[in-house]
């Protein structure tokens, strides 16, 4: 079995930044020739255990992950309708950049590419699994996939101390680090290094770095916040009292609903509800109110939002309505067609492209062309001028709302067929105004 550590390169005559479309790339001389980077890690197909072969002792485990959109990873539709698109317009240079992440076991067992995934066996489908997590021996670089594989019997973990007759288990600290996310959670483009996903980078730059808060902390527990989970991780293992909870909740509480996940659904809400609070400040003055929006990201270990925020939206619904309910101001509403209103404020991140426009193509990043997002326990504030039509008492109602999706992009790639976004409100205020 061979093994190299290098770090992904970056295949010649792809220097030009950015722009590249299907006529810039060069020929593709053979299947692997225009990869922006490639997978230097090969093992034999068969190399990493199925799931299946991990569920009959790890049940709850099994059943928390296979929940998880780690499970999903490869096989979700919205993935697969971006990373199709990037295969598209690159003619096939993303293939390997994304399915390292998204097909970890796929992109080291040489079942990727082709990128349809046709050649893909069933442990590979499966996306980021047990045996992909628990023989990741090291990391060689904290952005695009850095973790380095060693697969085979010894499982790596938290502990180390418990006895399997099934494999070996090594303590590993790493597995307990953040690093071992970051590896994954931390995207940067190849050509131009623009920071796409920078969860890890923006972790460590904040407080709870500083603290020692880690992802485990926060998302392999059942509750958001650091909770505890007592119990058996095997049947067969010891009573602890925490155990480590697969479920890797984030905010995809839509995409979960769709998978028929209603419990991890329910999760997402949560989760997405213990991140920010909303604090209002009214001041009337010539019949105009100054209203004060401030928002507090009081639960996230990062900014909210993080990851592909070029593709999520967080928004301000901002409403005042007169003493007769009739409303008289209206901002960041969800019009007929499940659109968000364009002047709304927006908290995300878009990226340039080439030519200067703003895009959430990854792929076409050669810089960040907007990016509004709230650090961990940091605030953001807007004011809104708002005409108020007569004396009398009114109300403002405030909702920091948050999709998965836009609805553009799923109307983009699937047509009448795409279902409506759902939107979550993350959290809510309201306060009493009088003009007098
Ligand atoms: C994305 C990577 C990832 C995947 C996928 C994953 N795990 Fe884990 N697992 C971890 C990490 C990280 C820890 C240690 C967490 C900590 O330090 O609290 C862990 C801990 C464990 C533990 C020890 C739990 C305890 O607290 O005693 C077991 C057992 C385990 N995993 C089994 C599995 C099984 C079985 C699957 C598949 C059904 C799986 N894992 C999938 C990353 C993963
Ligand atoms: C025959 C039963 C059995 C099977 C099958 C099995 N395990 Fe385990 N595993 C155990 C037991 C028992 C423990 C010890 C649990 C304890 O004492 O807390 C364990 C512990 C672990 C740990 C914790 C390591 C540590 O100490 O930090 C990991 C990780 C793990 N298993 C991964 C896997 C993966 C991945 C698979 C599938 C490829 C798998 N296991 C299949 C029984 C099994
Ligand atoms: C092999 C790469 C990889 C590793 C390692 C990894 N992740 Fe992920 N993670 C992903 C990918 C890819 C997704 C997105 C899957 C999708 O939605 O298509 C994801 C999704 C998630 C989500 C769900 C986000 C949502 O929107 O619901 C959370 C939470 C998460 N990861 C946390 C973690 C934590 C915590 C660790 C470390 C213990 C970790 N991940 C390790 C690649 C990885
Ligand atoms: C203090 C707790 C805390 C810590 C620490 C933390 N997170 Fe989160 N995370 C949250 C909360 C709350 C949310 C929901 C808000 C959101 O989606 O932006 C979230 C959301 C996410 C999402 C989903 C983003 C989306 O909406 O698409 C991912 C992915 C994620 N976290 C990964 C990580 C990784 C990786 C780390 C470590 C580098 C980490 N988190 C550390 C609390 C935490
Ligand atoms: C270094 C690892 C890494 C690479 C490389 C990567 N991704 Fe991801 N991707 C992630 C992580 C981590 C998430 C989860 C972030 C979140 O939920 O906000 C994610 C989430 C996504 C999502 C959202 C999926 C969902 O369920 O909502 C899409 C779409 C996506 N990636 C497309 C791509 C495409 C296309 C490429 C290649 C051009 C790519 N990714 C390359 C790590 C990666």
């Amino acid at each position: 079995m061979k093994k190299s550590y290098k770090v992904l390169v970056a295949v010649a005559g792809l220097g030009l930044l950015g722009g590249y479309t299907a006529s810039s790339l060069p020929a593709a001389g053979g299947e692997l020739d225009n990869q922006l980077v490639v997978e230097t890690q090969q093992f034999p197909p068969g190399s990493f255990q199925s799931p299946g072969s991990c569920m009959g002792c790890h049940l709850e485990i099994h059943q928390e992950w296979s929940n998880s959109m780690h499970a999903y990873a490869w096989q979700n539709r919205w993935y697969q309708d971006d990373y199709r698109l990037a295969h598209a317009e690159t003619a096939g240079a993303t293939d390997l950049l994304c399915g390292a992440c998204h097909a970890p076991i796929a992109a080291r067992t040489g079942q990727l590419p082709p990128h349809d995934g046709s050649r893909f066996d069933d442990t590979a489908r499966q996306g980021i699994s047990c045996d992909f997590c628990h023989t990741i021996s090291g990391v060689e670089r904290l952005y695009n996939m850095g973790n380095i594989s060693d697969p085979g019997p010894v499982k790596r973990g938290n502990r180390g101390d418990g006895s399997s007759p099934f494999h070996e288990v090594e303590f590993s600290p790493l597995h307990t680090s953040t690093e071992f996310c970051g590896a994954c959670h931390n995207v940067r483009h190849p050509i131009g290094d623009v920071p796409i996903i920078d969860t890890y980078d923006d972790w460590k730059e904040g407080p709870y770095a500083e603290a020692g808060i880690t992802c485990q902390n926060c998302h392999m527990t059942p509750t958001p916040g650091i909770g505890k989970n007592p119990g058996k991780s095997s049947f067969m293992g010891q009573e602890r009292d925490n155990v480590a909870f697969h479920g890797f909740v984030g905010g995809s509480s839509f995409t979960q609903r769709k998978l028929g996940n209603e419990e991890q659904a329910r999760l997402a809400e949560e989760q997405l509800r213990a991140a920010a609070q909303l604090q209002l400040e009214g001041k009337v003055a010539d019949g105009k109110l100054a209203l004060t929006v401030h928002v507090d990201n009081v639960g996230a270990g990062h900014k909210i939002p993080t990851g592909v925020t070029y593709i999520r939206k967080m928004w301000l619904e901002v409403k005042v309505l007169d003493a007769g309910g009739k409303t008289v101001f209206h901002s960041g509403y969800v019009d007929e067609a499940n659109h968000v209103d364009p002047e709304a404020v927006f908290y995300r991140l878009l990226f340039t492209d080439s030519e200067g426009n703003l895009t959430g193509k990854s792929w076409q990043a050669t810089g960040i062309g907007y990016d509004r997002r709230i650090p961990a326990k940091g605030r953001d504030s807007e004011t809104y001028a708002i005409t108020l039509p007569g004396k009398g008492d009114y109300e403002a109602q405030v909702r920091l709302m948050y999709r998965s999706f836009s609805q553009e992009s799923l109307d983009f790639h699937e047509g009448e067929k795409a279902p409506k976004v759902e939107s979550v409100e993350m959290a809510r205020a309201s306060i009493a105004i009088a003009r007098k």
